[in-house]
């Protein structure tokens, strides 16, 4: 056992917390006020390296373990949760699909630009009818020539509208039910592909939640992914490790709202002593703080599993169900100690409240973690 990280996760944990001070930090509250996407953040982001983390060198990646894009998610969420979820999607749920289900031609054609930031990725399961219940998707794929024609609606699809290339779930064959399912590799260019409404939502302003529209779209029969009806293990899999990364971007938020509420209540006076001299706000402090360390090692846990390759599936489940949830308390927990100027935009409280709310719901909700967790106990 040992609970360090290594000198290279340091390294790398140092130049994010640098990254993210330096090129994301002043663009938050610009983020804030417009909804603005950080297009030259994650161009940024490309050129450092960051987009492409545990791509292998020879496709255009910077060949690093898991743990360090998940130390990066981590520490970029402390400061944006919007930058985060953006990288996580782009990487765990956009890119990672191709580089353990793509053909070499595949893997050729799209790993390094995405890897690079020139590409950004995305993922298309969910549909109106098909949320928790992914297995009911209706967009179907119908095989024409070389080509596949894709009809459908995909909704709430994070990086909608920015990204390049989006993997797309549709059904090859009704009568198989979820041995039915298929996934595409599917470009923004596509003949008969549409980006439909953005969504207004509470949090996460800058990150783009969009409809897609299939109308006859036409996608090359080459940019199958793996063979048709692997889809849904497709989808699950490559779930299994993006969980991972929303339950990192969680655990940011959750240690955010901690070192912004314990300046805060070292800080302000009441009573004639600083607030954190109180026991009803240094016992919540307390509180928050071991949620947020207890977070931490379900997320670096699953993330070691990951990285060595082992199976990781419910302890990814338990990270993301117990970050989401610390994010939550925490966040709540800290616009109370900040009182009413936590209910205010002036302080960064308030948006952290906000943007924790999601990690609870996107890539499976806490629900359906449960799900997941007692069908692994059921199977042991
Ligand atoms: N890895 C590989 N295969 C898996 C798997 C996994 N983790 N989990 C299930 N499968 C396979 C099963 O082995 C089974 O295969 P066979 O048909 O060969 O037997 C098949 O998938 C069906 O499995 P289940 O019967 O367990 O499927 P289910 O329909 O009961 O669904 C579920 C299980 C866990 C509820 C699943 O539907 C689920 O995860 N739902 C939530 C969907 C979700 O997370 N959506 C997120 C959208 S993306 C997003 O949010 C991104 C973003 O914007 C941030």
């Amino acid at each position: 056992m040992d609970f360090r990280f290594s000198e290279e996760h340091e390294m790398m944990r140092r130049m994010v917390q640098d990254f993210a001070q330096k090129e994301i930090a002043p663009f938050v509250p610009v983020m804030e006020e417009t909804e603005q996407f950080p297009r030259h953040i994650v161009k940024k982001m490309g050129e450092t390296g960051l987009m492409g983390i545990p791509v292998p060198e020879e496709w255009g990646g910077a060949g690093a373990d898991f743990i360090s894009y998940i130390l990066a998610i981590h520490e970029i969420s402390k400061v944006s949760a919007t930058v985060g979820v953006i990288l996580s999607v782009h990487t765990s749920v956009g890119t990672n699909p191709i580089l353990y289900f793509g053909s070499d031609e595949q893997k050729r054609k799209y790993l390094p630009k995405l890897a690079s930031g020139e590409y950004l990725g995305a993922f298309a399961l969910t549909e109106p009818q098909a949320g928790s219940d992914a297995g009911n998707i209706r967009t179907t794929a119908v095989r024409k020539g070389d080509e596949y024609i894709l009809n459908g609606n995909k909704v709430f699809i994070t990086n909608g509208g920015e990204a390049d290339v989006y993997i797309t779930f549709a059904v090859t064959d009704p009568s198989q039910g979820r041995r039915g399912i298929s996934a595409f590799i599917v470009e923004k260019d596509t003949p008969g592909f549409i980006v439909g409404k953005k969504e207004k939502k509470m949090g996460l302003f800058g990150s783009n939640t969009t409809e897609l529209i299939f109308d006859n779209a036409r996608v090359p029969a080459e940019n199958l992914l793996g063979q048709e009806g692997i889809g849904f293990k497709i989808a699950m899999a490559n779930l299994d490790y993006g969980r991972i990364g929303i339950a990192a971007q969680a655990l940011g938020i959750a240690e955010a709202a901690v070192q912004y509420a314990t300046d805060y209540a070292k800080e302000r006076k009441q009573f004639g002593q600083p607030i954190i001299k109180q026991q009803a706000v240094a016992f919540k402090l307390a509180d928050m703080a071991t949620r947020a360390e207890a977070a931490r090692l379900l997320v670096y846990r699953a993330a070691f599993l990951r990285s060595r390759g082992l199976a990781c599936g419910m302890e990814a489940s338990m990270a993301k169900k117990f970050a989401s949830d610390a994010a939550m308390i925490n966040a709540t927990e800290a616009v109370q100690i900040f009182g009413g100027y936590g209910y205010t935009r002036e302080y960064p409280v308030e948006r952290l409240f906000r943007d924790a709310k999601v990690t609870q719901i996107y890539e499976g909700t806490t629900q359906i973690q449960h799900i997941v967790i007692a069908k692994h106990l059921l199977s042991t």
